[in-house]
Protein backbone atom coordinates (compact mmCIF):
# COMPACT_ATOMS: atom_id res chain seq x y z
CA UNK A 1 0.00 0.00 0.00
CA UNK A 2 1.56 3.32 -0.81
CA UNK A 3 0.34 5.15 2.36
CA UNK A 4 1.96 8.87 0.63
CA UNK A 5 -0.42 8.98 -1.88
CA UNK A 6 -3.44 9.01 0.81
CA UNK A 7 -2.14 12.20 1.99
CA UNK A 8 -1.33 15.32 0.27
CA UNK A 9 1.97 16.32 2.10
CA UNK A 10 4.50 18.05 0.24
CA UNK A 11 6.54 15.14 -1.22
CA UNK A 12 9.78 17.30 -0.70
CA UNK A 13 9.80 17.86 2.58
CA UNK A 14 10.73 14.47 5.57
CA UNK A 15 7.83 14.79 7.72
CA UNK A 16 8.62 13.51 11.07
CA UNK A 17 6.27 15.73 12.95
CA UNK A 18 3.10 13.95 13.22
CA UNK A 19 2.43 15.06 16.64
CA UNK A 20 1.29 18.43 16.74
CA UNK A 21 -0.97 18.36 14.14
CA UNK A 22 -1.44 15.40 12.77
CA UNK A 23 -2.35 15.33 8.56
CA UNK A 24 -5.43 15.20 6.98
CA UNK A 25 -5.99 12.07 4.31
CA UNK A 26 -7.48 13.55 0.99
CA UNK A 27 -10.52 11.52 1.25
CA UNK A 28 -10.86 13.35 4.37
CA UNK A 29 -10.46 16.67 3.49
CA UNK A 30 -12.86 15.96 0.60
CA UNK A 31 -15.53 14.98 3.24
CA UNK A 32 -14.71 17.95 5.39
CA UNK A 33 -15.70 20.28 2.04
CA UNK A 34 -18.61 18.14 1.27
CA UNK A 35 -20.00 19.56 4.63
CA UNK A 36 -19.21 22.66 3.73
CA UNK A 37 -20.92 22.87 0.78
CA UNK A 38 -23.87 21.80 1.92
CA UNK A 39 -23.79 23.84 4.55
CA UNK A 40 -23.47 26.76 2.06
CA UNK A 41 -26.06 25.51 0.07
CA UNK A 42 -28.77 26.09 2.80
CA UNK A 43 -27.14 28.27 5.10
CA UNK A 44 -30.38 28.07 7.95
CA UNK A 45 -31.52 24.87 7.20
CA UNK A 46 -27.74 23.49 8.05
CA UNK A 47 -27.11 25.72 10.67
CA UNK A 48 -30.64 25.13 12.68
CA UNK A 49 -31.92 21.65 11.24
CA UNK A 50 -29.52 19.51 10.00
CA UNK A 51 -26.19 20.38 10.83
CA UNK A 52 -27.07 19.23 15.08
CA UNK A 53 -28.56 16.22 13.42
CA UNK A 54 -25.17 15.07 12.29
CA UNK A 55 -23.57 16.78 15.08
CA UNK A 56 -25.35 14.41 17.35
CA UNK A 57 -24.69 11.10 14.60
CA UNK A 58 -20.61 12.27 14.75
CA UNK A 59 -20.82 12.55 19.06
CA UNK A 60 -22.36 8.93 18.46
CA UNK A 61 -19.83 7.52 16.38
CA UNK A 62 -16.86 9.01 18.97
CA UNK A 63 -18.42 7.76 21.71
CA UNK A 64 -18.43 4.53 20.58
CA UNK A 65 -14.78 4.50 19.73
CA UNK A 66 -13.72 6.16 22.83
CA UNK A 67 -15.99 3.93 25.13
CA UNK A 68 -18.62 6.75 26.69
CA UNK A 69 -22.16 7.78 26.42
CA UNK A 70 -22.59 10.52 23.42
CA UNK A 71 -24.02 12.79 25.24
CA UNK A 72 -21.05 12.71 28.10
CA UNK A 73 -19.20 14.33 25.29
CA UNK A 74 -18.80 17.96 23.42
CA UNK A 75 -16.75 18.59 20.91
CA UNK A 76 -14.21 21.77 21.02
CA UNK A 77 -12.19 23.17 18.93
CA UNK A 78 -9.07 21.98 20.38
CA UNK A 79 -7.53 20.50 24.10
CA UNK A 80 -7.08 24.02 25.42
CA UNK A 81 -10.42 25.14 24.89
CA UNK A 82 -11.59 21.88 26.98
CA UNK A 83 -9.20 22.79 29.79
CA UNK A 84 -10.11 26.13 29.91
CA UNK A 85 -13.52 25.11 30.37
CA UNK A 86 -12.49 22.87 33.36
CA UNK A 87 -10.03 25.27 34.77
CA UNK A 88 -12.58 28.21 34.62
CA UNK A 89 -15.05 26.90 36.94
CA UNK A 90 -13.25 24.65 38.64
CA UNK A 91 -14.37 25.47 42.72
CA UNK A 92 -11.32 24.60 45.05
CA UNK A 93 -10.61 26.66 48.54
CA UNK A 94 -7.76 28.96 48.69
CA UNK A 95 -4.66 26.62 49.56
CA UNK A 96 -6.23 23.70 47.90
CA UNK A 97 -3.71 21.08 45.37
CA UNK A 98 -3.93 20.09 41.81
CA UNK A 99 -1.33 17.70 41.35
CA UNK A 100 0.62 17.18 37.83
CA UNK A 101 3.57 16.82 36.22
CA UNK A 102 6.46 18.77 35.53
CA UNK A 103 6.36 16.93 32.09
CA UNK A 104 2.91 18.72 31.19
CA UNK A 105 2.07 20.61 27.97
CA UNK A 106 2.98 24.30 27.88
CA UNK A 107 -0.26 25.60 27.27
CA UNK A 108 -1.71 23.63 30.12
CA UNK A 109 0.32 24.66 32.49
CA UNK A 110 -0.32 28.12 31.73
CA UNK A 111 -4.04 27.67 31.76
CA UNK A 112 -3.67 26.23 35.25
CA UNK A 113 -1.27 29.15 36.30
CA UNK A 114 -3.56 31.80 35.10
CA UNK A 115 -6.70 30.28 36.99
CA UNK A 116 -5.36 28.80 40.28
CA UNK A 117 -3.50 32.33 40.67
CA UNK A 118 -6.97 33.57 40.49
CA UNK A 119 -8.26 31.77 42.58
CA UNK A 120 -5.80 30.85 45.05
CA UNK A 121 -5.66 26.98 44.34
CA UNK A 122 -2.02 25.69 44.15
CA UNK A 123 -0.96 23.90 41.08
CA UNK A 124 1.80 21.69 42.45
CA UNK A 125 4.09 19.93 39.67
CA UNK A 126 5.73 16.80 40.80
CA UNK A 127 8.85 16.56 39.26
CA UNK A 128 9.20 13.16 37.84
CA UNK A 129 12.99 12.05 37.01
CA UNK A 130 14.17 11.58 33.72
CA UNK A 131 14.64 8.75 32.03
CA UNK A 132 11.76 6.46 33.80
CA UNK A 133 12.55 3.26 34.90
CA UNK A 134 9.64 1.26 35.24
CA UNK A 135 6.04 2.28 35.91
CA UNK A 136 6.15 1.28 39.63
CA UNK A 137 8.74 4.18 39.60
CA UNK A 138 7.24 6.36 38.11
CA UNK A 139 3.79 5.57 40.29
CA UNK A 140 6.12 6.36 43.32
CA UNK A 141 7.93 9.80 42.02
CA UNK A 142 4.42 11.02 40.84
CA UNK A 143 2.55 10.39 44.25
CA UNK A 144 5.21 11.89 46.15
CA UNK A 145 3.79 15.52 45.55
CA UNK A 146 0.43 13.89 47.01
CA UNK A 147 -0.72 15.70 50.75
CA UNK A 148 -3.73 16.22 52.60
CA UNK A 149 -5.02 19.38 50.25
CA UNK A 150 -4.57 17.66 47.14
CA UNK A 151 -8.21 17.23 45.55
CA UNK A 152 -7.43 17.34 41.67
CA UNK A 153 -5.25 15.24 40.28
CA UNK A 154 -4.26 16.49 36.34
CA UNK A 155 -1.78 14.49 33.71
CA UNK A 156 -1.18 13.43 30.23
CA UNK A 157 -1.79 10.15 28.99
CA UNK A 158 1.16 11.05 26.21
CA UNK A 159 3.46 13.93 26.79
CA UNK A 160 4.11 16.34 24.31
CA UNK A 161 7.62 17.25 24.40
CA UNK A 162 8.73 13.72 25.91
CA UNK A 163 6.16 11.63 24.22
CA UNK A 164 6.18 9.10 26.68
CA UNK A 165 3.14 7.27 27.92
CA UNK A 166 2.40 7.33 31.50
CA UNK A 167 0.03 4.88 33.34
CA UNK A 168 -2.86 7.29 34.03
CA UNK A 169 -5.06 4.34 34.70
CA UNK A 170 -3.43 3.48 37.78
CA UNK A 171 -3.15 7.33 38.96
CA UNK A 172 -6.99 7.39 37.94
CA UNK A 173 -7.95 3.76 40.45
CA UNK A 174 -5.48 5.22 43.17
CA UNK A 175 -7.19 9.23 42.65
CA UNK A 176 -10.37 7.57 43.51
CA UNK A 177 -9.02 5.82 46.19
CA UNK A 178 -7.96 8.86 47.44
CA UNK A 179 -11.45 10.66 46.78
CA UNK A 180 -9.28 12.62 43.98
CA UNK A 181 -11.11 14.62 40.96
CA UNK A 182 -9.12 13.37 37.62
CA UNK A 183 -8.44 15.35 34.75
CA UNK A 184 -6.61 13.14 31.50
CA UNK A 185 -4.54 15.38 28.93
CA UNK A 186 -5.14 12.68 26.35
CA UNK A 187 -4.74 15.32 23.47
CA UNK A 188 -2.20 12.78 21.79
CA UNK A 189 -4.21 9.69 22.42
CA UNK A 190 -7.53 8.87 20.15
CA UNK A 191 -6.48 6.79 17.39
CA UNK A 192 -2.64 6.73 18.74
CA UNK A 193 -3.06 4.14 21.40
CA UNK A 194 -6.39 2.36 22.95
CA UNK A 195 -8.36 4.70 24.41
CA UNK A 196 -11.68 2.97 26.40
CA UNK A 197 -13.13 6.09 28.57
CA UNK A 198 -15.50 3.44 30.30
CA UNK A 199 -12.54 1.25 31.07
CA UNK A 200 -9.86 4.41 32.48
CA UNK A 201 -12.78 6.33 34.73
CA UNK A 202 -11.23 9.22 34.20
CA UNK A 203 -13.65 11.89 35.53
CA UNK A 204 -12.71 14.46 32.55
CA UNK A 205 -11.24 14.08 29.66
CA UNK A 206 -9.67 15.52 26.57
CA UNK A 207 -8.33 14.39 23.36
CA UNK A 208 -7.86 15.89 19.97
CA UNK A 209 -9.24 14.50 16.70
CA UNK A 210 -7.17 16.42 14.20
CA UNK A 211 -4.15 15.19 15.77
CA UNK A 212 -4.20 11.03 15.42
CA UNK A 213 -7.40 10.73 14.05
CA UNK A 214 -6.56 12.93 11.35
CA UNK A 215 -9.57 15.24 11.07
CA UNK A 216 -9.15 18.54 9.54
CA UNK A 217 -7.87 21.01 12.26
CA UNK A 218 -10.36 22.02 14.87
CA UNK A 219 -11.26 19.05 16.01
CA UNK A 220 -11.00 17.98 19.48
CA UNK A 221 -13.56 16.94 22.46
CA UNK A 222 -14.38 17.35 25.83
CA UNK A 223 -15.68 14.47 28.47
CA UNK A 224 -16.88 14.89 31.36
CA UNK A 225 -18.48 12.24 34.07
CA UNK A 226 -22.17 12.91 34.29
CA UNK A 227 -22.63 13.56 37.81
CA UNK A 228 -20.09 16.38 37.51
CA UNK A 229 -21.09 17.88 34.31
CA UNK A 230 -23.50 20.47 36.03
CA UNK A 231 -20.13 22.28 37.61
CA UNK A 232 -19.13 23.73 34.30
CA UNK A 233 -20.19 26.68 33.03
CA UNK A 234 -19.55 27.75 29.52
CA UNK A 235 -16.28 29.08 28.06
CA UNK A 236 -18.40 31.30 25.73
CA UNK A 237 -21.94 32.40 26.92
CA UNK A 238 -24.53 32.36 24.24
CA UNK A 239 -27.74 30.86 23.51
CA UNK A 240 -27.01 27.80 25.21
CA UNK A 241 -26.90 29.62 28.72
CA UNK A 242 -30.38 29.69 30.59
CA UNK A 243 -31.82 28.36 27.56
CA UNK A 244 -35.51 29.39 26.38
CA UNK A 245 -35.81 26.11 24.75
CA UNK A 246 -33.32 23.43 26.84
CA UNK A 247 -32.44 20.35 25.15
CA UNK A 248 -32.13 17.31 27.50
CA UNK A 249 -28.91 18.06 28.28
CA UNK A 250 -27.37 21.35 29.83
CA UNK A 251 -23.93 19.92 29.27
CA UNK A 252 -24.60 20.20 25.47
CA UNK A 253 -26.61 22.88 25.62
CA UNK A 254 -23.67 25.07 27.71
CA UNK A 255 -20.78 23.53 25.23
CA UNK A 256 -22.40 23.31 22.03
CA UNK A 257 -23.84 26.22 21.23
CA UNK A 258 -21.45 28.70 21.03
CA UNK A 259 -22.68 31.40 18.37
CA UNK A 260 -22.08 31.16 14.81
CA UNK A 261 -19.48 28.86 13.70
CA UNK A 262 -18.24 26.07 10.74
CA UNK A 263 -18.39 22.92 13.07
CA UNK A 264 -17.78 20.66 9.69
CA UNK A 265 -14.53 19.46 11.00
CA UNK A 266 -16.60 18.18 13.77
CA UNK A 267 -18.79 16.00 11.69
CA UNK A 268 -15.61 13.96 9.90
CA UNK A 269 -15.04 12.13 12.74
CA UNK A 270 -17.71 9.09 11.28
CA UNK A 271 -15.37 9.10 8.08
CA UNK A 272 -12.28 9.16 9.55
CA UNK A 273 -13.45 6.15 11.54
CA UNK A 274 -13.78 4.14 8.80
CA UNK A 275 -11.10 5.47 7.12
CA UNK A 276 -8.65 4.13 10.13
CA UNK A 277 -10.77 0.44 9.50
CA UNK A 278 -10.93 0.35 5.91
CA UNK A 279 -6.80 0.95 5.88
CA UNK A 280 -6.42 -1.25 8.95
CA UNK A 281 -4.62 1.62 11.14
CA UNK A 282 -4.71 -0.13 13.98
CA UNK A 283 -1.89 -2.91 12.53
CA UNK A 284 -0.14 0.15 10.83
CA UNK A 285 0.17 2.03 13.88
CA UNK A 286 1.55 -1.01 15.33
CA UNK A 287 4.15 -1.49 12.65
CA UNK A 288 5.18 2.34 13.00
CA UNK A 289 5.28 1.82 16.66
CA UNK A 290 7.96 -0.84 16.27
CA UNK A 291 9.85 1.28 13.60
CA UNK A 292 9.84 4.29 16.29
CA UNK A 293 11.15 1.93 18.88
CA UNK A 294 13.71 0.22 16.98
CA UNK A 295 15.31 3.44 16.11
CA UNK A 296 15.77 4.62 20.08
CA UNK A 297 19.22 2.83 20.90
CA UNK A 298 20.83 4.39 17.76
CA UNK A 299 19.37 8.08 18.49
CA UNK A 300 20.80 7.75 21.60
CA UNK A 301 24.35 6.63 20.58
CA UNK A 302 24.46 9.45 18.23
CA UNK A 303 23.09 12.19 20.39
CA UNK A 304 24.76 10.79 24.13
CA UNK A 305 21.65 10.08 25.60
CA UNK A 306 19.63 7.25 27.55
CA UNK A 307 15.91 6.30 26.05
CA UNK A 308 13.78 8.22 28.33
CA UNK A 309 11.95 4.96 29.56
CA UNK A 310 12.47 1.04 28.92
CA UNK A 311 12.05 0.55 25.15
CA UNK A 312 8.68 -1.39 24.51
CA UNK A 313 4.84 -0.29 23.72
CA UNK A 314 4.36 0.16 27.88
CA UNK A 315 5.86 3.63 27.29
CA UNK A 316 6.13 4.47 23.75
CA UNK A 317 3.76 4.92 20.77
CA UNK A 318 4.31 6.48 17.46
CA UNK A 319 6.42 8.97 19.14
CA UNK A 320 10.23 8.99 20.77
CA UNK A 321 12.02 11.97 22.20
CA UNK A 322 15.97 12.44 22.53
CA UNK A 323 17.39 14.91 24.79
CA UNK A 324 19.53 16.81 22.63
CA UNK A 325 22.39 19.09 23.55
CA UNK A 326 21.85 22.32 22.01
CA UNK A 327 22.18 26.02 22.78
CA UNK A 328 19.84 27.09 20.19
CA UNK A 329 16.80 24.71 19.92
CA UNK A 330 14.72 27.35 17.81
CA UNK A 331 17.95 27.68 15.31
CA UNK A 332 18.15 23.83 15.08
CA UNK A 333 14.37 23.03 14.17
CA UNK A 334 14.84 25.80 11.36
CA UNK A 335 18.02 24.60 10.15
CA UNK A 336 16.74 21.07 10.09
CA UNK A 337 13.57 22.11 7.78
CA UNK A 338 15.22 25.17 5.87
CA UNK A 339 18.51 23.43 4.50
CA UNK A 340 17.33 19.86 4.89
CA UNK A 341 13.69 19.84 4.42
CA UNK A 342 12.98 17.71 7.67
CA UNK A 343 10.17 18.82 10.11
CA UNK A 344 10.78 17.92 13.39
CA UNK A 345 10.19 19.64 16.56
CA UNK A 346 13.00 20.77 19.04
CA UNK A 347 11.19 21.40 22.29
CA UNK A 348 12.41 23.18 25.59
CA UNK A 349 10.73 21.56 28.49
CA UNK A 350 12.25 23.03 32.15
CA UNK A 351 15.80 23.26 31.28
CA UNK A 352 16.41 20.30 28.83
CA UNK A 353 16.07 20.30 25.42
CA UNK A 354 14.07 17.34 23.32
CA UNK A 355 14.02 16.52 19.74
CA UNK A 356 11.15 14.22 18.77
CA UNK A 357 10.54 12.03 15.58
CA UNK A 358 6.47 10.75 15.17
CA UNK A 359 5.97 7.77 12.97
CA UNK A 360 2.88 7.66 10.48
CA UNK A 361 1.86 5.06 7.86
CA UNK A 362 3.90 7.37 5.30
CA UNK A 363 7.33 7.27 6.85
CA UNK A 364 9.61 4.60 6.41
CA UNK A 365 13.30 3.84 7.88
CA UNK A 366 14.80 6.12 5.34
CA UNK A 367 13.35 9.02 6.58
CA UNK A 368 14.92 8.17 10.28
CA UNK A 369 18.38 7.10 7.92
CA UNK A 370 18.08 10.89 6.62
CA UNK A 371 17.52 12.37 10.13
CA UNK A 372 20.18 10.74 11.43
CA UNK A 373 22.57 10.96 8.97
CA UNK A 374 21.45 14.89 9.08
CA UNK A 375 22.10 15.10 12.87
CA UNK A 376 25.51 13.15 12.43
CA UNK A 377 26.46 15.87 9.97
CA UNK A 378 25.22 18.47 12.36
CA UNK A 379 26.96 17.41 15.24
CA UNK A 380 30.45 16.63 12.71
CA UNK A 381 30.19 20.28 12.12
CA UNK A 382 29.51 21.26 15.80
CA UNK A 383 26.83 23.51 14.24
CA UNK A 384 24.17 21.93 17.04
C1 LIG B 1 0.08 16.94 25.77
C2 LIG B 1 -0.66 17.94 24.94
N1 LIG B 1 -1.75 18.51 25.42
C3 LIG B 1 -2.48 19.37 24.69
C4 LIG B 1 -2.13 19.70 23.40
C5 LIG B 1 -3.06 20.52 22.59
O1 LIG B 1 -2.80 21.78 22.44
P1 LIG B 1 -3.72 22.82 21.67
O2 LIG B 1 -4.90 23.07 22.51
O3 LIG B 1 -2.80 23.97 21.57
O4 LIG B 1 -4.07 22.25 20.36
C6 LIG B 1 -0.97 19.16 22.86
C7 LIG B 1 -0.57 19.52 21.49
O5 LIG B 1 0.42 19.15 20.96
C8 LIG B 1 -0.21 18.26 23.65
O6 LIG B 1 0.90 17.70 23.17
Amino acid sequence: MNYKSLFQLNPEVTFLNFGSFGATPLSLTADYRKWQDMLESEPVQFMTVQGPKYLEESRRALGKYIGCHHDDLVYVMNPSYAINIIARSLKLNPGEEILTTDLEYGAMDKTWNYYSKQNGYVYRRQNIPLPLTSKEAFLHEFWKGYNEKTRVVFISQITSSTALIFPVKEICERAKELGLITIVDGAHVPGHIDLDLSELKADIYTGACHKWMMTPKGCSFLYVKREMQSLFDPLLISWGYQSALPSHSQFLDYHQQQGTRDFSAFLTVPASIAFMEKHQWKEVAKSCQKLAQSNIERFCELLDTVPLAPIGDEFFGQMCSFQIKTNDPLKLKAMLYDQYRIEIPVMVQGDKVFIRYSINAFNDQNDLDLLYRVLKEIIALKML
